[in-house]
């Protein structure tokens, strides 16, 4: 029997229907399709409207759709983590909220806070706990809610970022199926380039930060481009050399959707093709802790048991990293 690794055993995601195109965008602000496309590559995006629905909603109907087709019962779920920036409330975590709305009630639960590497950040944390053999279902979820902080007079981040998400159940595999190995990173003297200014410890809300706009996400987006492109680009290529892994042998890139042009670089260092890059930025945009159990959805019935998958982040934090992931089962 070979070691205990953390298979991806089912994977689901969920994105509300309200789609906000780039025309009514340019309705919104000074800005065109054109150059949303060709600066990022989005079309689109999804928004969460209504009342009370916050990213528990997103999380909630991905973890029961994954549970369905799993045929996962939640009481058997010993662990459920929500990497998100935009939780429901700042306590108690929307992992909670999620493991009540499904019945996960033998479970615990907590958020990560990692931006857009979260899942990342996440996926890892729950192999940990797997491969220890301290639990055997865990639950992740990746999902934000990113209209309830962006600007929407603020061109330079509204056009970037959407609603949704999704949640992968990890499970022990013992044939060499699982996470395989993965490089997390994170410098916090990235804080200044992208953050909220208002609303933490730091400076509690007040009538000023609610007229100076602080609540909403602050981004100098291309001194943040700089880094994601530099940073994404090292680690994934970093994760494949020290597994002696060339571009042939990678099936899938799976990077987060920030900017096309960032995943570009990315794939270019890492030596693979388009034809191996899991691409739906034009349809969600910038999802944050989302945009990587999405992507996994989207491209689920392509994936083959053996695949070789690189998942790769870089987001607010700083944080980034690269998961080397060998894909543990064929489409359903
Ligand atoms: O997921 C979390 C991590 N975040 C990222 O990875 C995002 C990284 N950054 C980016 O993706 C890009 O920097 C952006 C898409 C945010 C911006 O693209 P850019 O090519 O870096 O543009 P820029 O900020 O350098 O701005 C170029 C010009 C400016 O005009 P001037 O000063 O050259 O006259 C902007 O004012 O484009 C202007 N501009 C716009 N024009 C039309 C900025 N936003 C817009 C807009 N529509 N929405």
């Amino acid at each position: 029997m070979s070691k205990v690794r953390a298979a991806i055993t089912g994977v689901h995601g969920w994105v509300p229907d309200y789609v906000l195109t780039n025309q009514e965008l340019e309705t919104m602000v000074e800005t065109s399709d054109e150059w949303i496309t060709s600066r990022t590559g989005i079309k689109e995006r999804r928004i969460l409207k209504g009342d009370n629905q916050g990213t528990s909603v997103i999380g909630t109907q991905a973890v029961k759709g994954l549970l369905e087709k799993t045929n996962t019962d939640p009481k058997d779920i010993d662990l459920i983590l929500c990497a998100t920036v935009t939780p429901d409330m700042p306590f108690p975590a929307t992992a909670n909220l999620i493991a009540a709305n499904v019945g996960a009630v033998n479970s615990f639960g907590y958020d990560m806070s990692a931006a857009c590497s979260g899942f990342l950040y996440a996926v890892a944390t729950a192999a940990s706990f797997i491969e220890s053999g301290m639990y055997k279902k865990v639950v992740v979820v990746g999902a934000d809610k990113m209209s309830s902080i962006i600007d929407y007079t603020d061109r330079t981040t509204c056009i970037i970022f959407g609603d949704g998400g999704g949640a992968a159940l990890l499970e022990p595999n013992t044939e060499g199926f699982g996470v395989m190995d993965s490089i997390l990173r994170s410098d916090g003297s990235g804080a200044p380039y992208l953050h909220i200014k208002a609303g933490g410890s730091l400076k509690p809300a007040s009538p000023e930060t609610i007229q100076n706009r602080e609540h909403f996400a602050y981004q100098e987006g291309s001194t943040v481009f700089k880094f994601a492109v530099t940073n994404m680009a090292d680690v994934s290529a970093e994760v494949m050399q020290r597994n002696n892994l060339t571009g042939d042998d990678i099936r899938y890139l799976v990077p987060h959707q920030a900017n096309k042009r960032i995943i570009d670089a990315t794939a270019r260092r890492m030596g693979v093709g388009d034809e191996k890059v899991m691409l739906n930025i034009e349809r969600y945009g910038n999802t944050t802790a989302g945009t990587l159990p999405l992507c996994l959805w989207d491209y689920e019935s392509q994936l083959k048991k053996g695949d070789n998958l690189i998942l790769a982040a870089f987001g607010g934090g700083f944080t980034w990293g690269a998961i080397w992931l060998k894909w543990a089962y064929d489409p359903k």
